[in-house]
């Protein structure tokens, strides 16, 4: 055991960090007491696991704070932001929620319902400490808005590799033909589903990989740009290219989910996955497999040498009943005992770039080489997890997606998706 695993699981790392969290004059009290509700999508498996690591940590840097976890399942958030919209409808805000950086995060900001976090950032020096990428997207007019615990890549294919072997499939394709070539080796051999999906969101996840490995970083991220040419013959062939990946698939179900699909890959009953590489946390975590000979993972076809990546941030709402623990739980998020042990759980990468030697090898070996591709990548943003679009023109490319999924019918979905952008691009 490394000294810093050894530090870790002695509760010795955490221990610094409650030096560090002393003399607070970030607007809270040195040590508030009481509880404090937090609200996240994180229940199952990696991502619960994920949530009580960072939770261990919390609760040894305050003992006097009790921990509301009002997390609700499923949806990649849908059912957990349908909730919390209540709730700030009705001025009843949790202490802090979680919202993906980016464009979501600005639909909270714009509609008056966060307090700006300078003063918690000016203490922790976390302008110096969080990725150049990521700080655009938390600020707003100069002001901070929320705390980034995490980075996680969207464009990553997993498979079965000992599936792949026994038809003759590559685990890692390097293009898009070659990925439809391995799809279809695995059709032939029968038996398999060649690449899973679950419910409504893993399909805009599997459409946006789909669009990148299509248009390349440039011509993705110009989708977002207002006056946006969604028409033109390049989105037409990219949304055709995703036509055809979809006769590889199972049929999508409200009642799957992404981590049930994940489990299908790891026993063997499917043959490839495209999801973010949270999917790591449940074939290490809950699946307890080997990484290389018992799953593999390779960035999406066609994709490699960009990163397309998410955020999760936790936000300090207007009117939380309990300001002070709210305080003290976002600097949690940002404390390098929390993200160590958070991330590693996840299956994602720290925000705080000053990890040394040591604390990279708390890390496994996937997540060793998405530290390196986040440092050698080109950085380009997720659509269905709140970068690129805010949660309204997601809802209208649900919409699309959907009736596209039932007819099949490239042209009105093209229309559809461009109308959505004409209207919702700022
Ligand atoms: C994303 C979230 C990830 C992961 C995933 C699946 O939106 O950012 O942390 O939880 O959903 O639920």
């Amino acid at each position: 055991m490394s000294r810093r695993a050894f530090l870790l699981a002695t509760g010795a790392v955490a221990g610094s960090a409650v030096l560090s969290a002393c003399g607070s004059k970030g607007g809270g009290t040195a040590a508030p007491s009481g509880e404090v509700e937090v609200f996240s999508w994180w229940t199952e498996g990696a991502e619960n696991a994920g949530l009580q690591a960072l939770l261990a940590d919390f609760k040894l840097n305050q003992p006097n704070v009790s921990f509301v976890n009002r997390a609700v399942a499923g949806g990649a958030g849908a059912n957990a932001k349908a909730e919390l919209a209540r709730r700030l409808d009705a001025n009843d805000p949790p202490d802090s929620f979680q919202g993906h950086a980016g464009a979501e995060l600005s639909d909270y900001i714009a509609a008056g319902k966060l307090e700006n976090l300078n003063d918690l950032y000016a203490e922790q020096k976390w302008a110096d400490l969080f990725p150049k990428e990521v700080l655009p997207l938390i600020r707003s007019g100069g002001d901070y808005y929320s705390v980034p615990v995490n980075i996680h890549r969207a464009n990553m294919l997993w498979s079965n590799p000992k599936v792949l072997k026994s038809v003759g499939a590559d685990p890692a394709p390097k293009t898009f033909t070659a990925f439809l070539a391995g799809l279809q080796q695995v059709k032939r051999a029968g038996g398999r589903v060649p690449l899973v999906v679950a419910d409504a969101w893993t399909l805009k996840h599997l459409l946006e990989t789909v669009l990148l490995s299509s248009l390349g970083p440039q011509g993705w991220t110009a989708l977002w740009a207002k006056g946006a040419d969604w028409s033109s013959p390049r989105v037409r062939q990219a949304l055709e290219g995703f036509h055809e990946v979809l006769t590889f698939t199972n049929a999508s179900s409200a009642a799957s989910s992404w981590d049930e699909a994940s489990t299908l890959v790891g026993s063997g009953k499917a043959a490839y996955q495209i999801m973010g590489d949270w999917a790591e946390g449940s074939f290490k975590l809950t699946q307890n497999l080997q990484p290389g000979t018992d799953y593999a993972w390779a960035p999406v076809p066609g994709t490699a040498g960009t990163f397309q990546f998410l955020s999760d941030s936790f936000t300090l709402p207007k009117g939380a009943k309990h300001r002070d623990a709210a305080l003290a739980w976002l600097k949690e998020c940002g404390s390098k005992s929390g993200q160590l042990g958070f991330n590693g759980a996840k299956g994602s990468i720290p925000t705080l770039t000053d990890l040394d030697t040591e604390d990279r090898a708390l890390f496994g070996e996937y997540l060793q080489w998405s530290m390196d591709e986040w440092k050698r990548c080109r950085i380009v943003g997720s659509l269905t997890h709140g970068v690129v679009a805010n949660n309204a023109w997601n809802a209208a490319i649900d919409g699309a997606l959907e009736t596209f999924v039932k007819n099949r019918q490239v042209a009105p979905f093209q229309q559809a998706l461009a109308a959505a952008a004409r209207q919702h691009a700022a």
